[in-house]
């Protein structure tokens, strides 16, 4: 599978490419009406400490209700897999569940057989994800956990990959959990399913996490929680912003957090809007954009899916006999699909 990053580089050569990288970025979306930052910049260290809060917070249900669905459905999301993968796979916390089971130690399919037996294939677990660091630790810990299993990490952007995927086609899984399809427009949506749709083949299967369209009070309140974390979560990317590019004038006193339910488009938004008018420039740009008071910037969507026109759309894209589980408080899915 092709990596887009290489496992070691120096640090500013980090430096420059997250500032190559966030200058397109601004190029982008920031000059638009609305000015928009695309969600991948709120995960600095400080970002992804924040975000690592906002799981356990009350109103924060998807992780905790994702979770539930991994115990419980386990067997039936592994069915029989060789080959996981694992896109996005960061600290691989949620997924140990999984790994269980393809490694014989949970109830299902594997249960009781001894992998490490000739005639029977070494599973093996794929994580992706772009941040190598994360992606070298997470593996070393899973290679002393799991004995019985091959762990290939692969340094990649999990929206630009482009095969071949490791593993005996037709036995592959293919998991993409947190609900982060959410995060992307229906474009970016559309562009990923195909291009994982072009990683598989016959019989391959894809899971994917998704959150539920629900009451717009308790949506609001898991992006605008009482003790203010996703506030911070938000604001936090200005400071990203400052410290990245050549910048002047994107100071937090300035911004306030709001998270908006947009029915029409069936998503969360998380918006900084400023609350008196701000003069943005960026001189290495040679780009400046005045902000009224009440003008936002739009850091993020949060789509949220009825089951059935996700299952319509993975169908679309060559995926077909869609199993979808719920958690117990019906917040939040998970759809199991087979490749055509
Ligand atoms: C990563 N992603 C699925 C989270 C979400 O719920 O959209 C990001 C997040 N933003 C604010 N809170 C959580």
């Amino acid at each position: 599978m092709t990596t887009t990053r290489p496992v070691t580089r120096p640090a500013d050569a980090g430096q420059n490419a997250d500032t190559a990288a966030l200058e397109a970025d601004l190029l982008d979306g920031f000059f638009d009406d609305p000015p928009t930052v695309p969600p991948r910049w709120f995960y600095d260290e400080t970002g992804s400490l924040l975000f690592d809060q906002i799981t356990r917070l009350d109103e924060y249900y998807p992780t905790r209700a994702e979770a539930q669905i991994l115990r419980t459905r386990a067997a039936g999301i592994v069915g029989d897999a060789t080959t996981v993968v694992e896109l996005g796979a960061g600290s691989c916390e949620k997924t140990r569940v999984l790994l269980d089971e393809l490694a014989g130690r949970g109830a299902g399919r594997w249960a009781g057989r001894d992998v490490g037996a000739t005639d029977v294939p070494r599973p093996r677990f794929v994580p992706v994800d772009i941040s190598a660091e994360m992606l070298a630790e997470s593996a070393r810990a899973l290679a002393t956990e799991y004995p019985g299993l091959g762990i290939e990490p692969v340094v990649g952007d999990l929206t630009a990959l482009d095969g071949p995927l490791p593993g005996e086609p037709g036995r592959r899984l293919v998991l993409f959990l947190g609900g982060t399809v959410g995060n992307f427009t229906e474009s970016q949506r559309a562009g990923f399913l195909s291009m994982v749709r072009g990683l598989l083949a016959p019989g391959d299967r894809f899971a994917m996490g998704f959150d539920l369209v629900k009451d717009p009070g308790r949506l609001v309140a898991a992006y605008d929680d009482a003790r203010g974390v996703t506030a911070e979560f938000n604001l936090n990317m200005l400071d990203v912003i400052s410290r990245t590019v050549d910048c002047h004038g994107l100071r937090r006193r300035d911004f306030r957090h709001q998270s908006v339910w947009n029915a029409g488009e069936s998503r969360i938004e998380m918006w900084l809007r400023a609350v008196r008018d701000v003069r943005v420039e960026f001189p290495t740009l040679g780009l400046a954009r005045t902000l009224a008071a009440g003008e936002g910037i739009r850091t993020e969507i949060a789509r949220k899916f009825e089951p059935d026109a996700l299952a319509a759309e993975l169908a679309s894209h060559g995926f077909t006999r869609p199993t979808v589980w719920r958690d117990e408080g019906r917040d939040f899915g998970m759809v199991l699909v087979v490749v055509e």
